[in-house]
């Protein structure tokens, strides 16, 4: 079973993802720039993976911190959570971790800076913990709305790499093939940065899932053709009405999906659930570089040098076309503005 970071003999480690699916690589990461610069390649990517990654940085940033009185201490990690919340902006795990240690070391604002470190330290390693229950809990959730033999179809990908662990949307296909229910899932390639191609087809392909690429302008075919019984996919931050910002290109399919009537399921923990962002248009969406677009993959350049290009990273699903989403907490049915708080309250 994959497991993106490690915090080992006290050293920050993550695969680099920009190199998979050719090459294994690990990178220790030992400074604030280099995991900022980490999440803002995409060497550690997807929404619980950044939060995860963010909170050993935050605590690795400010160990060797020489500061005497805890004021002084509690400044420099406010500055560091600031610095790393600026490495992307849509998957909001990313400041709920950061906002998550720096509330905990303001609590503990009357210990010494030894000591607040030492806390810093649990509370990394907790959030990584609670990431891993949770997405033990989403395979269960997702498992109990699916039947063997199912088609299902995913886009970018919501897996083990994502994650501390199991994945979000994947979880319940890594458990339904523990458990021989032998689904036939169809992997999207994701354009442009094909999380699909190297990371999904990669997991599901090592864990034995018959697993099925194609590219992003396919998913319509499929459908049609009866071959895909349920849609699975992550999510990067859903707002209080149940939108949810997910990788490019995620809003087409779910529009295909309700146009084919079948179900879409948002695979989403509480941390990345907002409340505090009331719709989908309130939601930040990243900006990319253009070479993304127009050479990235290529020999050769693939568009006429200079053109115009237009790269959001990701784009918002209305929550009408979410047939439910799922939480480590249980399973929200629309309407969402009721059945979310209800269910981040359990
Ligand atoms: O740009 P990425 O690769 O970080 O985007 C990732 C996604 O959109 C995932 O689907 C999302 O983070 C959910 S991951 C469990």
């Amino acid at each position: 079973m994959i497991v993106p970071i490690k915090y080992e003999n006290e050293q920050l480690l993550i695969i680099d993802q920009t190199r998979l699916p050719l090459e294994t690589v690990w990178l220790t990461l030992e400074t604030k720039e280099s995991v900022w610069e980490a999440i803002r390649l995409l060497q550690v990517r997807g929404a619980p993976a950044i939060g995860v990654a963010a909170g050993f940085g935050a605590y690795i940033s400010v160990r060797d911190s020489k500061a005497e009185d805890s004021a002084t201490f509690l400044s420099e990690l406010k500055d560091v959570c600031e610095y790393l919340n600026s490495s992307r902006p849509t998957a909001v795990n990313l400041s709920w971790a950061l906002k998550r240690m720096l509330a905990v070391g303001e609590a503990n604002k009357d210990k010494s800076p030894a000591e607040i470190k030492a806390i810093l330290r649990e509370e990394a390693i907790a959030i990584r913990a609670e990431d891993e229950a949770s997405c033990k809990s989403l395979g269960e959730y997702g498992l109990s709305l699916l039947k063997p033999g199912m088609g299902l179809l995913t886009h970018c990908n919501a897996g083990a790499l994502a994650t501390a662990r199991y994945g979000t949307a994947l979880s319940p296909m890594i458990l339904g093939q523990e458990r021989g229910y032998n689904f036939k899932v169809f992997a999207d390639e994701t354009r442009p940065l094909l999380q699909g191609a190297r990371l999904t087809a990669w997991e599901l392909f090592h864990a034995g899932v018959d697993v099925t690429l194609i590219c992003d302008n396919m998913a319509s075919i499929v459908m049609k053709n009866g071959w895909v019984d349920a849609v699975l996919v992550g999510c990067d931050r859903m707002a209080a009405n149940g939108d949810g910002a997910n990788k490019i290109g995620t809003s087409g399919v779910a529009i295909l999906a309700k146009e084919y009537g079948i179900p879409f399921y948002m695979f989403v923990p509480s941390s990345t659930i907002d409340l505090n962002t009331p719709t989908g248009k309130d939601i930040p969406i990243e900006q990319r570089d253009s070479s993304e677009i127009t050479s990235l993959w290529y020999k050769k350049d693939m568009a006429p040098i200079g053109v115009k290009t237009y790269n959001p990273a990701f784009d918002v699903t209305d929550a009408k076309y979410i047939t439910a989403v799922v939480t480590e907490k249980g399973i929200a049915y629309p309407p969402y503005t009721e059945s979310l708080p209800a269910l981040l309250a359990k």
